[in-house]
């Protein structure tokens, strides 16, 4: 299993919107975690438009984490996306609320790392880097960190800071085990491989742009077509997304397991 935590540097890059769009074109079953201290869970206000409740996860969490069963109890909080495998982990109701969090993600990335054995990836939405309750224990039990951004150049020297951030604390074992950024939007106006060169990181993908398209995942709008279909630029996108991260994990195993010399 693989545990995959994206996240921004500033502004609205789209980091809700393709975690759950990478989730709803991932393989197997994964659970996509709203870790984002921000708080109140724009995925069941965008995607779900109000319909689906929370019954208050985080304090369930909490709760089952001071008892001692919190691996018990994670599986009952997560909430399953009608027709996909996709089980939705619902975040901190208020930004007040996420400070309460801090000690719970340590223990809960050790959890969501143990339900390898019933076959789910994990993929974390930790919003906005820099704020206050960020989930920092999350992004450091992370096989990959990946830092989501537009191609102009505020947004490139807002993510500059934390592209050299994260790679040094992912070789000193601080932070996601690799680094890489992931593009919303590459050629408006800069190239994945001019980003990468002013960045310092690989661009894993990059995600086309498709601000209609995207209003289905983040606003929870019909689709232009009546439903998605494969041949959409977006979800094209999203499934290069889901096979360059199938194929990263593939190279690591192979390399830790004396494959690659
Ligand atoms: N690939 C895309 N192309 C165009 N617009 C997008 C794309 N992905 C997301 N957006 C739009 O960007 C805005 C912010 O998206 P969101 O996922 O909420 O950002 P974040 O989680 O980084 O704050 C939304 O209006 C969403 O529809
Ligand atoms: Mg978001």
């Amino acid at each position: 299993m693989s545990l995959f935590a994206l996240a921004s540097a500033s502004g609205s890059p789209g980091v809700t919107t393709t975690a759950l769009g990478v989730a709803l074109v991932w393989h197997r079953p994964v659970v996509l975690v709203d870790a984002d201290p921000v708080g109140g869970s724009s995925l069941l206000a965008g995607y779900f438009q109000g319909a689906v409740t929370d019954d208050d996860a985080m304090v369930t969490l909490v709760l089952a984490q001071r008892d001692g069963r919190l691996g018990e109890v994670l599986p009952r909080t997560l909430i399953t996306v009608p027709g996909t495998h996709v089980s939705i982990l619902p975040g901190p109701k208020s930004h007040a609320q996420a400070g309460s969090l801090t000690d719970l993600w340590g223990p809960l990335a050790y959890e969501l790392i143990a339900l390898e054995q019933t076959g789910q990836d994990v993929i974390v939405d930790a919003g906005r880097l820099g704020m206050v309750h960020s989930p920092d224990a999350l992004l450091r039990a992370a096989d990959l960190g990946l830092l989501v951004t537009r191609s102009h150049l505020p947004a490139l020297a807002a993510v500059r800071q934390w592209a050299s951030g994260w790679s040094a604390a992912s070789e000193n074992g601080t932070g996601p085990a690799s680094v890489a950024a992931l593009l919303v939007g590459a050629g408006r106006p800069y190239e994945s491989s001019e980003v990468a060169k002013v960045l310092g990181i690989p661009v894993l993908e990059s995600v086309a742009w498709e601000p209609r398209s995207a209003t289905v995942l983040s606003e929870g709008q019909k689709p232009a077509s009546g439903s998605w279909s494969r041949r959409d630029e977006l979800v094209r996108s999203y499934r290069a997304v889901a096979a360059a991260l199938h194929q990263q994990v593939a190279a690591k195993r192979l390399a830790s397991s004396g494959g690659v010399r």
